[in-house]
């Protein structure tokens, strides 16, 4: 993409951006098509993620593409355990309620992406007082390839109930690495207009005025 040094975006270009910030949605294995990504695409969501702000420029992430069937497997056998132990932490109709969930697409999604942050030994500009800076960075890199994604119309689902030490066990990855996300991408059948965890009635969306403080807490 040519970048131009005063570029300035028209009101139809920041609608156009509204659009696929409030399109974007969680996907999960529901709604995922076996049709493959093209790579040119998988390159448009990495360079997003590569443009992504970090502290001090410190660029804290790899990203592990797993197409492999097998790979996937493994992880999934982490997937079950852990929400088999996440089940039993919710009581009564929750309970009931989270075990009719789909919370994963790792089987159904043809490639799946590890994120990982990547920690400098020395001191890192912007991270010596806020040592979480790092890994905030890499969850920057997670949002600009969901964003990107939606706008090429692929589906994105983040993983989260899985043991890091056995994903990065499967995978190989060094010991110093800390995985901060586990991502699945896919074309869909569609995307939700709210989330799904809205329109299943597992929570409500806060309102603007319930989180947003003026000036200081009272
Ligand atoms: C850090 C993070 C971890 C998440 N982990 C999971 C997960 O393990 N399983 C799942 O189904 N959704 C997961 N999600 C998706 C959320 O459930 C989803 O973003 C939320 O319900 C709002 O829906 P939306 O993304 O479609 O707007 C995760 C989202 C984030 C930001």
């Amino acid at each position: 993409m040519k970048k131009h040094p005063q570029r300035t975006f028209t009101s139809e270009e920041q609608q156009l951006l509204e659009e696929i910030i409030v399109h974007r949605r969680d996907v999960r294995g529901n709604r995922f098509l076996t049709t493959p990504i093209p790579e040119s695409a998988m390159d448009t969501i990495l360079q997003a993620a590569l443009a992504a702000p970090s502290v001090g420029f410190s660029q804290p992430w790899e990203f592990v593409m797993i197409k492999d069937q097998e790979t996937k497997q493994a992880v999934k056998e982490s997937f079950s355990e852990e929400t088999a132990n996440a089940a039993t932490l919710f009581e009564d109709q929750k309970q009931k309620e989270y075990i009719q969930l789909k919370l994963e697409g790792i089987l159904e999604s043809p490639i799946n992406l590890a994120v990982f942050y990547t920690p400098k030994a020395g001191p890192v500009l912007g991270q010596t007082s806020m040592p979480n800076m790092g890994k905030y960075s890499v969850v920057c890199a997670i949002q600009n390839m969901w964003l990107m994604a939606r706008s090429l119309n692929i589906g994105m689902g983040w993983v989260s109930i899985l043991d890091p030490e056995k994903v990065k066990e499967v995978l190989n990855a060094p010991p110093t690495h800390q995985l901060i996300g586990y991502l699945c991408f896919g074309y869909t059948d569609m995307f939700y207009n709210q989330p799904e965890l809205e329109l299943r009635k597992w929570d409500r969306k806060k309102l603007q005025k319930e989180v947003v403080i003026q000036e200081k807490y009272r």
